[in-house]
């Protein structure tokens, strides 16, 4: 499986959102990992589709993964997330009433389809959805903010969903989201994750490609 660094652009500078994105993606990254909080489903409120669409107008080939934490009108928003030109799209099981019809949706718009889940929801309850996914995502902090510190027992998880995954035969992407730096990274990868989101220590640091290279560097070392 390749290795995918995934810069979240929440702890970009909004002012200077094109050239941030451009600025990291030069530095090395692979994907921009894009969050839309409601101040429902968390207490923030982000971004929504139409900055999507001006970042898609600029970067016509950018991957973007879309972490949807929203509690309402869900399907609506996945559409819209849809036509704005989402590459990936994932979803909080609890935040879609009927979570198998959105992730066919997704697949269906040539969009790659997601479910998450929050560090206290049980692994074991993806098992519904695996044959719907292109990517599992393993929250490693309480989605809502950035900057919060890594939840040492995401790793155990990680191994559970990589076992699970594997028993499965299923070779989708695993990522992980929150307090990812180049301390833990090596752990995460070593546990199966492939895909890695990280804000604050890639846009909190001064050197972009030095971050980037510097947690590549890690997980190359456990190989
Ligand atoms: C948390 C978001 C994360 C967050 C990661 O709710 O889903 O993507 O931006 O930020 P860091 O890497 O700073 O924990
Ligand atoms: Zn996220």
């Amino acid at each position: 499986m390749p290795y995918l660094i995934a810069p979240s652009i929440l702890a970009a500078d909004f002012a200077r959102l094109g050239d941030e994105v451009e600025a990291v993606m030069n530095a090395g990254a692979d994907v921009i990992h894009f969050d839309v909080m409601d101040s429902h489903y968390v207490p923030s409120l982000t971004i929504g589709p139409l900055v999507l669409e001006s970042l898609r107008r600029r970067f016509p080939e950018l991957p973007v993964d879309v972490h949807l934490m929203v509690k309402h009108e869900t399907d609506q928003l996945v559409r819209d997330f849809v036509n704005a030109g989402a590459s990936y799209i994932s979803i909080h099981p609890d935040s879609a009433a009927d979570p198998i019809q959105l992730l066919k949706y997704i697949r269906a718009s040539n969009v790659k389809a997601g479910i998450v889940l929050n560090p206290d929801q049980s692994i074991a309850t993806i098992s519904p959805y695996l044959g719907y996914l292109d990517y599992l995502l393993i929250m490693s902090v309480y989605p809502g903010k950035g900057g919060q510190s890594f939840i040492p027992e995401s790793t155990d998880r990680l191994r559970q969903a990589k076992y699970i995954l594997d028993a499965a035969n299923s070779r989708i992407d695993l990522e992980v989201d929150g307090g990812i730096k180049s301390e833990n990274i090596g752990d995460v990868a070593q546990a199966g994750a492939n895909m890695f989101v990280a804000g604050t220590a890639i846009f909190g640091t001064p050197n972009y490609a030095d971050a980037i290279q510097g947690m590549r560097a890690r997980i190359e070392s456990i190989n």
